[in-house]
C-alpha cells in the first residue's frame, strides 16, 4: 500500500460503515451515516492543515490559540458526493463548495463530465474531493486532473469505500494526492461495482434505485 493511502482505523468509522453497507438501511438513515462518516474522515484527513498562533482574551486572562486561516474548498462529485458536504461544512463554515458533475458511462465505465462550478480564480489553499465510492478510480483521477487544470496545487481525496483497482489508478495518475478512506474492499465486479461495497451510493442516498 502506498504511504499516502490512509484507511481509517477508527472504531466509530468501522461501526457506521457496517450500518451503511447493510441492505436493510433505508435512504434516510443512509444519508445520516454518509454525513457522519464524512465528518469523521474529514477530521482524520485534515490533521496536517497549518494553523497560525494567536492570542485570545478569556474572562480570566490571555490564552494561546491557533487560527485556521487556510482557505478550504470542498469538492463533492455529483451526485453521491453531495451527501458528504453538509456535515463537513458545518465544521468549516468558511469553506467554499465547488461542484463537479461526473457520471460513469455504464458500458465503458469512463467518467463523463456534465457540470462544473467553481470560482474564476482559485482562492483556496487546499481542496478536499468528496465522493463515497472509489471504484475504477476514473472519476477520482478525472476530478484531480480538473482541479490541477484550474490551478489547485494541494488536493486530498476523501472516500468511504475503495476498491484496490481504484486506489491503484488514482495513486498511479496522481501520486501527490493523499487518499483517505473508510475501508478498502476486496475487488470490482464485472460491471465495475465494489464488492462487497454497498451497492450504488447515489441511488441509496436519493432513493432512486
Ligand atoms: C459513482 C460514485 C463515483 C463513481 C465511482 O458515481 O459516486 O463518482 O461512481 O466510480 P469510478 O471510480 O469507477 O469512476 P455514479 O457514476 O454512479 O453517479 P451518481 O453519483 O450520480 O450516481
Ligand atoms: N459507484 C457506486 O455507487 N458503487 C460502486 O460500487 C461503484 C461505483
Amino acid at each position: 500500500m502506498p504511504n499516502n493511502v490512509f484507511p481509517s482505523r477508527h472504531p466509530l468509522v468501522a461501526h457506521k460503515l457496517a450500518l451503511l453497507r447493510s441492505i436493510t438501511t433505508k435512504p434516510k438513515k443512509f444519508r445520516e451515516l454518509v454525513r457522519e462518516l464524512a465528518i469523521l474522515l474529514c477530521y482524520e484527513a485534515t490533521t496536517d492543515l497549518e494553523t497560525e498562533p494567536i492570542t485570545v482574551t478569556t474572562p480570566m486572562g490571555e490564552a494561546a490559540g491557533q487560527d485556521l486561516r487556510m482557505g478550504i474548498g470542498l469538492v463533492p462529485v455529483l451526485r453521491a458526493g453531495l451527501g458528504m458536504v453538509e456535515g463537513i461544512w458545518e465544521m468549516m463554515p468558511a469553506a467554499e463548495v465547488w461542484h463537479i458533475g461526473l457520471r460513469r458511462d455504464e458500458r465503458t465505465l469512463q467518467p463523463m463530465q456534465y457540470y462544473a462550478n467553481k470560482p474564476v480564480e482559485p482562492r483556496v489553499q487546499v481542496c478536499l474531493i468528496l465522493d463515497p465510492m472509489l471504484a475504477t478510480g476514473g472519476s477520482a483521477a478525472a476530478t484531480v486532473s480538473l482541479l490541477k487544470e484550474w490551478g489547485v496545487t494541494r488536493i486530498k481525496y476523501i472516500g468511504l469505500i475503495a476498491a484496490p483497482e481504484g486506489i491503484a489508478r488514482l495513486h498511479g495518475e496522481h501520486p501527490d494526492v493523499p487518499i483517505h478512506l473508510g475501508a478498502i474492499d476486496s475487488h470490482l465486479n464485472e460491471i465495475g461495482y465494489i464488492v462487497p461495497g454497498l451497492g450504488d451510493a447515489g441511488d441509496r442516498q436519493f432513493g432512486t434505485g
